[in-house]
C-alpha cells in the first residue's frame, strides 16, 4: 500500500500521444475535415533552468533544459485567415482573425495572438488552422508553458513546418511576443530552451552573444521537479519591479565604470566598490546576478568533471540568494528545498523559473527516486499541509512536428 502511494507520488513525463489528441480534436465541436491523415500534431517543450536565475535579462548566462512535459496541438490547417483554438483542457475556445489580430485580450489566447503578430512583423508567412491544444505542463508553475505555447503557435502557424527563419531568430520572435504583446519583460531564456532542446542535454546560453551550447547531464542522475501546489503570485509585476531594479543597479554602477552596461559587466569587486552608491535593495539584486553568473560558470565546469558535491553546493547557493537577496522564493519554495535537502539521495534543490511560487529543481540519485518521492510527500504536507506535485522528468528535444495521425475517418 506504502509501496503503491509512493509510485502515485511521482508523475512521469510521456511521448505525445498522437491518437488522443486526433480524437480530441474530432470531437471539439470545430468544422474540422473528415480525414484523419489531414491532422498535423505540433509538440513545444517546457523547459526547467538548472541553475542562472534572473540572468538572462542582465546579459548573463543560463542553463535550461527542455522537458518532457509540454504542449501539443492537433490542428487541420485552413486556407481561411482564421485560428480557432479550443483548450482540452478547460474547453475555453481561442478565436483570432488574422488580419485584425487586435489588442490583447488578458487570456491564454494572447500568448497565440501574440506569436501570430510577432510572426507577422519579422516577415514570416502565416496561415489558420482549426485546432485542439494540450498541454501536461502543471498550470502556472514555472515550467514555461507560455513558451511552449509560443513556440508550438508557431509551428502550428507554419502549417506544421519548421518556422522558416534562424532558430535563434524564432526564439528572439517569441520572446518579442510576450515582451511587446502580452507585456511580460522575460529574458529569452525560456524561447531558448524551448527552441533548442536537446535529449540529454542542457544548453548554456551567453545572453549577450547568443552564443550556446549542449552540455550533458551527468549519468545516473534524476531531474525532478517539484510543484508547491500553488500557482505563482504577483509574478508579471514583481518579475517587471525586478528587471527595473536590475536596470538601475547597473546605471549607476555604470557612473564609476562606462564600460558597464548590463550587470553581466559587473565583476565582485566593482560591486564591492559600487556598494556606496547604490541602495540596499538594489544592491542586494545586483549581488545575485553578479554571482549567479559565476554559479552558471562554475556548474558547467562541475557537470563536466562529474564532481557532484560541488554541483549540490552550487545548487543550494543559487536557492539561498534568490531567497535572501533576489526575494524571490516563497515559504513554501523554501520548505520543498529543505525537505529535499534532507531526503537521502538528494545531490541538491534549489527553486527554478522566475519564482514567487512554482517548482523546484531537484537532482537526485536515480537509485533514491522512490524514496525521495516519499520524503517529499511527507515532508512537505507536514510543514505546510499542502501535497505537493513530484515530477519525474528527462532532458528533450526542442519544438518538432510529431509522427502524423494514421489515415482513416474521424468519426
Ligand atoms: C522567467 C522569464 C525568463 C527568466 C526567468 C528567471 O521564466 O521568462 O526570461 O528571466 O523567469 O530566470
Amino acid at each position: 500500500m506504502v509501496g503503491y502511494a509512493v509510485a502515485m507520488a511521482i508523475t512521469r513525463g510521456a511521448a505525445v500521444d498522437v491518437d488522443r489528441l486526433v480524437d480530441a480534436l474530432a470531437h471539439s465541436g470545430l468544422a474540422v475535415g473528415s480525414d484523419r491523415a489531414d491532422v498535423r500534431v505540433v509538440h513545444a517543450p517546457g523547459r526547467v533552468n538548472l541553475i542562472g536565475e534572473h540572468t538572462d535579462y542582465n546579459d548573463g548566462f543560463v542553463l535550461p533544459a527542455a522537458i518532457d512535459l509540454g504542449v501539443s496541438i492537433a490542428f487541420w490547417p485552413t486556407e481561411d485567415r482564421r485560428i480557432e483554438l479550443i483548450s482540452a483542457e478547460s474547453g475555453e475556445l481561442a478565436a483570432i482573425d488574422l488580419e485584425d489580430i487586435g489588442p490583447r485580450r488578458g487570456t491564454w489566447a494572447d500568448y497565440i495572438a501574440g506569436t501570430a503578430w510577432a510572426m507577422v512583423e519579422a516577415g514570416l508567412p502565416i496561415s489558420g488552422f482549426r485546432g485542439v491544444l494540450d498541454s501536461t505542463l502543471p498550470a502556472g508553475a514555472g515550467l514555461s508553458s507560455s513558451a511552449a505555447i509560443e513556440l508550438a503557435a508557431a509551428w502550428a502557424l507554419s502549417r506544421g513546418d519548421e518556422p522558416a527563419m534562424d532558430p535563434m531568430r524564432l526564439a528572439q520572435t517569441a520572446q518579442h511576443a510576450e515582451n511587446a504583446y502580452v507585456g511580460v519583460r522575460c529574458g529569452l531564456m525560456d524561447q531558448f530552451a524551448v527552441v533548442f532542446g536537446r535529449v540529454g542535454h542542457a544548453q548554456v546560453l551567453d545572453c549577450r552573444s547568443l552564443e550556446h551550447r549542449p552540455v550533458a547531464l551527468p549519468a545516473g542522475v534524476a531531474l525532478i521537479v517539484c510543484h508547491t501546489g500553488q500557482p505563482r503570485r504577483l509574478a508579471t509585476s514583481e518579475f517587471n519591479t525586478r528587471r527595473q531594479e536590475c536596470e538601475r543597479a547597473a546605471a549607476e554602477i555604470a557612473r564609476l565604470d562606462d564600460r558597464v552596461r548590463a550587470l553581466r559587466d559587473v565583476s565582485p569587486e566593482l560591486l564591492e566598490r559600487s556598494r556606496p552608491r547604490l541602495d540596499a535593495t538594489a544592491f542586494r539584486r545586483a549581488r545575485h546576478v553578479v554571482g549567479e553568473n559565476g554559479r552558471v560558470m562554475s556548474m558547467i565546469s562541475a557537470l563536466e568533471r562529474g564532481d557532484i558535491p560541488a554541483i549540490g553546493q552550487l545548487l543550494a547557493a543559487s536557492h539561498a540568494s534568490l531567497r535572501d537577496d533576489f526575494e524571490v522564493s516563497s515559504h513554501e519554495l523554501d520548505a520543498l528545498v529543505e525537505v529535499a535537502t534532507m531526503a537521502p539521495g538528494t545531490i541538491g534543490a534549489r527553486m527554478t523559473g522566475a519564482g514567487f511560487g512554482g517548482c523546484t529543481i531537484n537532482l537526485v540519485h536515480d537509485d533514491a527516486v522512490d524514496g525521495f518521492g516519499a520524503a517529499m510527500l511527507a515532508g512537505y504536507r507536514d510543514r505546510t499541509g499542502l501535497v505537493p506535485g513530484v515530477f519525474m522528468v528527462r532532458a528533450v528535444d526542442g519544438a518538432h512536428r510529431v509522427a502524423d495521425a494514421k489515415g482513416g475517418s474521424v468519426a
